[in-house]
């Protein structure tokens, strides 16, 4: 296995133990080249002095003199840390350029580069081939934890949609911000605090790109999508819902986007709303437009439902809540490790997503927010950095972001967590999208199969979450049995309970699957679901 230079070769073996020198150093082109992808990623990054000569100023035998009576071991080590970090370590499968491939902020460009996850048809761009393969068993790799074993048998992770597992290229983010960056950001006139502030600042742009919005200053880092949403129902919500207004959310809710609201209607005397769903579990968007009045202030919907998931009309719902002079807030704690999201496009007032559920760490997330209502927005939380000037008597408050990131944020999370949508990006949501349905409409099909099975949530519209019920089996041993299997799913009313009551039921079994889940995988659930669901028959 190889991982390719920032050009695009191949020349390191990913699998290298880094604690050795490395063995036939690449030739001065290439460690130039390297130098220049490690000092535009990492301008404060370890070594970056040296770096910074070019080759041709160094010995004239072409090796780099930082290389030369230092320590080796460590240069080298620094060197395929940088350029581990540049890209992740892709696997060798032979493919040609597919232009149409989105690769965006951070991330040379693609138009000339091998892109290794998708082999395409001969004589076809990827917007054209019918069956793009999509090489999961190479994505794959990329996540350690997949190797893992759950009771003797491979782990089946299926939980993807409460939290995601991790590619190496994160873990190695944080461990490059411990091992070289750590320190308080901003407030400090110091290196690691410009590195520190630098990967800060930087996970804020991409985070900006992979959503589409306007301006960094949009990009409120939060600790996730509860978090967010909580801010908005205390800072505008307070600022505008007064007694006798309307807030209106949705019936598939998570209690994350019920409960704030519920809080602030009780606190104001509002009037909370709720559109309801139809069978399918799809949002009635004709009521939606009967309880639109001119007294709703707020929308506050899901992108996609974390218990059925029914994909929402977001654009619509906007449109519709616009005209009646409503704000919207979207809830896009699962829809953006799914699809596509452009904030501007959607022309949401306000968009949160949590960054554990798209392949980042824990602890933090993005509240997107509209320049010009943050602006108006007074802080929800008082403290360090969002302050302009502080006397005994009067505050006064920074802009935004800051004005809503009061304390130390989690700042190894946020540059892991840029990392995170860069990683995403390289693989394109589009082809993420494609992927999902496909493995959706397999999954779907198997499922039907066992006797007995229910599945709650069949919208048109859906992302890759399958919530089910086998009549005549308890959901909850359900699950501890196939957790001996090592396949780890939920069994519970996934923080819903009101759309899983709609449906009649206190508890679903959810399998939610990610694009590193495979048609096989999908075989081993089902077969272990008719044998579960045979046994308990017979007892
Ligand atoms: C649709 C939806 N909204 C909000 C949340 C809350 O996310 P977090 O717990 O990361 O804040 C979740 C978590 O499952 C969710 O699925």
């Amino acid at each position: 296995m190889t991982t390719p230079t920032p050009t695009g070769e191949s020349v390191v073996p990913t699998d290298v133990d880094t604690s050795e020198a490395p063995t036939g150093l690449p030739d001065a082109p290439t460690l130039e080249r390297w130098a220049t992808e490690f000092l535009r990623w990492f301008p404060h990054g370890a070594g970056a002095q040296q770096l910074a000569a070019p080759v041709s100023a160094r010995s004239p035998a072409g090796l780099p003199s930082w290389l030369e009576g230092t320590n080796l071991a460590q240069a080298g080590r620094e060197t395929l840390t940088a350029a581990a970090l540049v890209r992740p370590p892709l696997p060798m499968v032979p493919a040609r350029a597919l232009p149409a491939v989105p690769v965006q902020v951070g991330v040379p460009a693609a138009a000339d580069q091998p892109f290794f996850y998708f082999v395409d048809e001969p004589g076809r761009t990827l917007a054209e081939a019918r069956h793009p393969a999509f090489d999961v068993h190479s994505v794959r790799r990329d996540f350690p934890i997949l190797q893992t074993r759950v009771h003797g048998r491979p782990l089946i992770w299926f939980d993807n949609a409460a939290t995601t597992q991790k590619p190496q290229v994160v873990i190695e983010r944080l461990n490059h911000f411990y091992r070289h960056e750590n320190s308080n950001v901003h407030r400090a006139a110091h290196e690691l605090a410009a590195r520190a502030t630098d990967a800060y600042e930087g996970a804020r742009r991409v985070a900006q790109s992979f959503l589409g919005a306007a301006s960094p200053e949009e990009i409120i880092f939060v600790r996730g999508a509860t978090e967010g949403i909580n801010l908005v129902a205390q800072s505008w919500g307070r600022q505008h819902v007064k007694e006798g207004d309307e807030i209106i959310i949705s019936h598939l809710e998570h209690h994350a986007n019920i409960v704030p609201w519920q809080m602030l209607a009780n606190e104001r005397r509002a009037c909370l709303k709720v559109v309801p769903v139809d069978s399918s579990g799809q949002l009635r968007l004709d009521e939606l437009q009967r309880l639109l009045t001119d007294r709703t202030k707020i929308v506050s919907i899901a992108h996609v439902s974390n218990a059925l998931g029914t994909i929402t009309a977001v654009s619509e719902i906007v449109e519709m809540a616009h005209r009646a002079g409503a704000r919207v807030l979207i809830d896009g704690a699962q829809s953006v490790s799914h699809l596509p999201v452009s904030v501007q496009a959607i022309d949401a007032d306000f968009y949160v997503f949590s960054g554990h559920k798209i392949f980042a760490p824990t602890g933090i997330g993005v509240l997107y927010g509209k320049r010009a209502i943050l602006e108006d927005m007074p802080p929800w939380q008082g403290g360090g950095s969002m302050i302009a000037d502080v006397t005994i008597e009067k505050t006064t408050y920074q802009v935004p972001p800051a004005r809503f990131e009061a304390g130390t944020g989690s700042i190894a999370d946020a540059a892991a967590l840029g990392t995170a949508l860069e990683y995403v990006q390289r693989l394109g949501l589009q082809n993420i999208e494609r992927y999902e349905h496909d493995l959706l409409t397999y999954a779907t099909q198997r499922l039907l199969t066992v006797p007995g099975l229910t599945i709650v949530g069949t919208a048109a519209e859906k992302a890759s979450v399958l919530s089910l019920v086998i009549a005549g089996v308890d959901t909850t041993g359900l699950g501890s049995a196939l957790n001996q299997h090592g396949i780890a799913v939920r069994a519970s009313h996934h923080c819903a309970q009101p759309i899983l009551r709609r449906f009649g039921h206190e508890a679903t079994l959810r399998a939610s699957l990610a694009f590193y889940n495979t048609r096989d995988e999908v075989d081993t659930f089902v077969a272990v679901l008719q044998q579960i669901t045979a046994t308990a028959r017979r007892t």
